[in-house]
Formats: C-alpha cells, structure tokens, sequence
C-alpha cells in the first residue's frame, strides 16, 4: 500500500506563470491516434488534426502520438489518405513537440511479422518523414521481436521506448505468470535492450490503482530510464491508477484532450493538470489554453464523428473488463462472432472457456492480434467440441502460434495441443524456437516489381508491401488510375447539421414514416415538375389517374402568334392533348373538364396550377420571352416549392395573380402567347 509522500504541495501559486516544479510529471497527448483510435474507430482525418495541431505544440506535451497502430490501415483503406503524408502536414504544424508512433514490433503497422527486409525500410522512411519516438510492443512481450526494428531505431538516433504488454491471469496482480517480477525481469530486458523509456502498456485497463502503484515502484527501483504508464479507461479504473502511479514516482503518463477521452480511450487531460496544481509533480501546463483547444475540437471537429461513437449504453465503462480480465474490443468481438453463428445463448460457455484455450496455448496476453486468436479458437471449441475430442476445428492463426510463428509465448504451450495443431502443418511439425523472421524470405524486392509503373516512390512501395490488396487500390486512387469510391470520402460540418435537423425533426415527431405503395405502370400523360425542397432540387413527373392530365394546351393560333399584340379574341375551349386511355367495353369518357378561362382577351397557352397552393413569386413578367420549359411560376403545395415551367415557347401575355395568392387547382397562373 502507498502513502503519497513522493507528491508534496510546493506553493499556492496557481498562475500561468508559475514556477517549474521540481520534478514535473510529463505527458504525451494520445488524441491524434489513440483517441480517435479508441473512440471514432481510427477515422480521424488529417484535415481535422490541423486546426488544432498549432496549439497542441504549445502545450508542452512530451510527445504527440500521431501515427502507427490501426492509423496507416484506415487512412489508405477507408480515408484515401496517403499515412506517410499525414506525418509531414502535421510535422509543419506542430514543430517542435516529438511526434510518437505505435510499432507492433515486426508487426510493424500490420497484422503479420514481415521479413526483416520491409520492417527495417519502414522505420527508415517513418524516420525520414519526420517520426521521433517509437514506441515499440510485441503481443507476446516477446523481445526477440523487437531486434531488427530497434536496430534501426538506434541507427537513426531516435527514441527507443520498450513497451510490457500489462495483462494478468488473475483479477489482480499476482498468480504464478503475471506478478511483480515478472513485469520487473521485462523492465530489465528492455533496458538491457538500451531502450530510452519503458512503457506500461494496459491496453484492457486491466491496471487496478494499488497494483499501479507497486508495479511502477518496483520497476522505478530497479531501471533508471523513464517509466510510463499507458492505461485504458475501459474499466474505469484508470484516472485512480494513473494518480498512484504518480504518487508511486512515475515519469510520463498518457492522456487525451477531453472530447476524445474516457470510454475505450483514456483519462482526460485537464483533470490531471489541475490535481497536480501547485505539487511537486505539477504538470507546468495552462488550463486555460487547454481549454481553448477543445473549444475548437468540440465545434468544428468532433460533429464530424459522434456518428461512430459507441453510445448504445448509459454505461462508460464496461466491467467486463473487471469480471473477465478481457479487453473490451476482444468481448464485442465474440459476440458479434457468436450471434452470426445464431448462438449467442453460448456466451457464457465462452467465457468459462476463454481462461482454458489462453492457458492451453501460453498465457499469452490478449492484444492485437492474440485477442483475436484465442477468441476465435474459443468460440470453434464451444461450438464444435465435444466429450470425445477437444480443439477438433484449430484455426491458421493457432497452428502458427503453436509453430512459433508469433514468438515464445509466457508458459509454454499444452503440448498435446501443439502437436494436434501442427500435424500436416505445412512449414513443418516441428515448432521452431528460433526468432520468428528469421524463416521468412524477404519480400521488398518483389513488392517493388510488383507495383513498377505505379509505386512512385519507396513509401509507395512499403503501402503496398505492409497491406497488398487495399494498398495497391490506394496507389491507384493516389495516381489517378481509378476513380476513389463516395465512402471515402469526408463528412463535412454541412453534413452533421443536416442530419442534425433531421434528428430534430423526428424527435418531434415531424417525420412520418413512408408507406410503401407499389406505383402503377406509368402512363403517357405525365408531366415533369422541378421541385425544390430548401437547396434541394428533385424532378417530379405528375399524373391524374383515370385519365389524361388536366393541363391542357390551348393551342396558338397560328395568327397570333408572331404578332407582338395579339387581337382580342375569345379563349379557344382546350383540346385534350390526347385521348384519355380508356378500356374497350367503357363508356365513351365523359369531355374533359375545360379549362379555366384565360385572362379575358388573352389568346394563348395557359400555364395552370397542377394542385392547390400559394404563389411565392413568379420567375417572369408580362412580357417576357420565354422558352417551354423555362420556369415560371414558384408554387408552394405541400411545404415544397413546385417551380411551374413554359407549356410552350412565346411572350408572357397575362399574369392573373401576384406573390401570396393562395390558388386552386387549374387556376390559370399565366398564359404564354
Ligand atoms: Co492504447
């Protein structure tokens, strides 16, 4: 148990000015990866960190993580963003905060180890746009993963942080693999490795507070590089952890700026500040340009994503976490898995199941990519399983995993099992023990010639080679090869508030669900209206059922027409503009309705009110020359604008009412002569 002798209150200066603390804590600012990561399923564009990336650099943050875990796949899959752009726009904006990456060791950004070859070209190139720490894990905390990027790391002269993938078999810190030394022999490793800070990486938020407190103690005792802690709020226990962590002497810790923390992602910012106001760990930052920041992120930004949040409960936290020492990722993954699979009623079977398949195959700890291999593995045993035979459908992932294919898991594997998985495994029955890339061939050469012609340069070629299918159609969509698809495309502030006011309007139950009615063969006496909603414009076509439509057409006479002044004669009774389509055995059709009477005198085409409205204006004066189809008339009907066209080519001989009128149907709006 601690007591928080190592946080002492220095002053009661609470100025912007005020003096530097003794040992400030420091902090690196997650919201431009993890956060939108976490919470926006890493949707966040680069056009949305701009605004904001200014001011973020004037904080006095450590670091900023910008890139690395699921970034560079969502830009180029779903962003049509090229992720080695993202670095170098941010980089002109925020110019002298270090930039952090997450590396998934020789995972790099991807889901697989790749060949050495490509995982040492691509901290090259991270490093030439501008990348300055690397924060580096292996989901096995297998260090031997670790050797041919950190060598280049190194090589560069940037920062190494060495990362312990925080995870526990118990609900607490202890039992026989996850204990203190455990996490205390791994700090050494990594600074034998020279790594240049070690980081705690609890990406469950399995961390409880106490337990936060010895293990960072006990690490702080025994290395002399930087300690970190990177704790998830999933469980909501991670604001407490991150103050004993403090307490317990830690050296940097993660945050996010408020609108992108809590839930999956992290603390906030802003209350840490203010808890350490005025100690001894004083973080030095101004709360009030803090706040000036998420005023622009909660105006102009986050609309743009509140659509991916995951508000479906009440809750912000999920105490699945608590109850099954499972990431939160990990268990919505497994019920989607089992609801496809209609046996969701088995839920329970899988989680007496989960803690047996992770022993069986080496308590490894359950991140990207491990939560997903024995989630699946377990789902397959508890749907296929049965008293004669155990693990009797073993995915791909689980046979490489048991031939080594991962690294060396924490325990070593049910050999019974292992050896199940490998029979007829095609790299061989044997596991290796050997660090897994060195079986791998390289593989950039052949990346390069498979995009000749179109990978410009060698980021190209890594985009290609890290993600194949979705990165060879990003290169075409980068050069213009082919046309990139509406979903990638930004949603704009333009959007969201339309949106929003549809949302209004439903909740005030203004929009009234469509009934589905099938239409009728459409006949040949429709006409076609122009019709504008606000800024929207649709083309209606208008039909009376049971006959032809009741505009009619007066036909010109062919004297009057050219002349300028037409002689005052009497209005021509229209003529159907075609017979109205009638069965055989009916009766011949009653005449149709004649037309309301032109403006006395007027010789001409009238154009005639298709339904009951109000006039808003018309478009053209007595007069005018107009040709047929040109709009006339602005009829309000039915909270729609209707914009009424030309029947006809002519001059605007009559116009029989003005803006405001309220008219019935076939009123006779004008008439075109
Ligand atoms: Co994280």
């Amino acid at each position: 148990m601690s007591d928080h002798d190592q946080v002492t209150m220095t002053g009661m200066d609470y100025s912007k000015d005020r003096p530097a603390a003794e040992n400030p804590l420091k902090i690196m600012d997650l919201t431009l990866r993890d956060g939108h990561q976490s919470l926006f399923a890493t949707r966040g564009r680069t056009e949305d960190m701009i605004p904001v990336a200014e001011m973020m650099d004037e904080v006095g943050f450590w670091a900023l993580e910008t890139w690395g875990g699921a970034t560079f796949d969502t830009m180029h899959r779903f962003l049509n963003e090229d992720p080695w752009e993202r670095i170098r726009v941010l980089k002109r904006y925020a110019k002298k905060t270090p930039f952090s990456m997450l590396l998934r060791a020789q995972n790099l950004v991807g889901y697989r180890n790749y060949a050495d070859d490509i995982a040492r070209a691509f901290v090259e190139r991270s490093v030439e746009n501008g990348m300055d720490v690397f924060r580096t894990f292996d989901a096995l905390n297998d260090y031997r993963n670790f050797e041919t990027v950190v060598e280049v790391i190194k090589k560069c002269g940037k920062h190494f942080q060495g990362c312990i993938c925080y995870t526990l078999t118990e609900a607490r810190l202890g039992g026989k693999v996850y204990n203190i030394d455990f996490f205390v022999n791994k700090a050494k490793e990594l600074e034998n490795m020279e790594a240049d800070s070690i980081c705690l990486k609890d990406m469950a938020g399995l961390m409880a507070p106490y337990d936060a407190y010895d293990i960072v103690k006990a690490i702080k005792a025994v290395v002399s590089v930087p300690v970190h802690l990177h704790s998830h709020f999933t469980s909501g226990m991670s604001a407490m952890s991150h103050l004993k962590a403090v307490e317990a002497g830690v050296d940097i810790i993660d945050t996010c700026m408020s609108p992108y923390a809590y839930r999956t992602s992290h603390p906030a910012v802003e209350p840490l500040v203010m808890t350490l106001l005025g100690t001894n760990r004083d973080t030095g930052f101004d709360i009030k340009q803090l706040a000036s920041i998420n005023e622009i992120i909660e105006k102009d930004i986050i609309p743009k994503y509140m659509h991916l949040l995951d508000d479906t409960k009440a809750s912000i936290i999920d105490i699945n976490v608590l109850l099954h020492q499972t990431p939160g990722g990990m268990i919505s993954n497994l019920i989607n898995q089992l609801r496809e699979m209609d046996a969701l009623d088995k839920i329970g079977e899988v989680f007496a199941e989960l803690p047996r398949v992770r022993k069986d195959l080496g308590q490894i700890p359950l991140v990207t990519p491990t939560s997903q291999i024995v989630g699946i593995q377990t789902v397959n045993n508890v749907l296929f399983d049965d008293e004669s035979e155990r693990y009797k459908m073993i995915t791909g992932q689980v046979k490489d995993l048991c031939y080594g294919l991962y690294g060396k898991t924490a325990v070593p594997i049910n050999p019974e099992v292992q050896k199940k998985a490998l029979k007829g495994y095609p790299r061989g029955e044997e596991p290796i023990t050997c660090r897994p890339a060195e079986v791998l061939e390289p593989e950039l050469e052949k990346a390069g010639k498979d995009v000749k012609g179109l990978a410009v340069d060698q980021d190209d070629v890594l985009t290609y080679a890290l993600y194949p299918v979705t990165g060879k159609r990003f290169l075409k969509w980068k050069y213009g090869r082919e046309e990139p698809p509406p979903e990638v495309k930004p949603k704009t502030l333009a959007d969201v508030r339309a949106e929003q006011k549809l949302i209004a309007k439903a909740k005030a139950g203004l929009l009234v669900e469509k009934v589905e009615k099938e239409a009728p063969p459409k006949g040949e006496f429709f006409r076609t209206f122009n019709v504008f909603v606000d800024d929207e414009y649709f083309e209606v076509e208008v039909e009376e059922p049971g006959g032809p439509p009741v505009v009619s057409y007066v036909q010109p006479s062919p004297a009057a027409a050219p002349l300028p002044v037409a002689p005052p004669v009497r209005p021509v009774p229209a003529a159907p503009a075609a017979p109205p389509p009638v069965a055989p055995s009916a009766p011949a059709p009653p005449p149709p309705v004649a037309p309301a009477p032109a403006a006395a005198g007027v010789a001409g085409t009238p154009l005639k009110a298709p339904m009951p409205g109000m006039i808003i204006r018309y478009e053209k004066q007595v007069g005018d020359v107009v040709s047929k189809g040109d709009a006339v008339v602005i009829l309000e009907a039915m909270k729609m604008e209707n914009a009424l066209s030309a029947p006809a080519d002519g001059t605007i001989q009559a116009i029989n009412f003005s803006s405001g009128d309220n008219v019935a149907k076939d009123a006779v709006l004008c008439v075109i002569g």
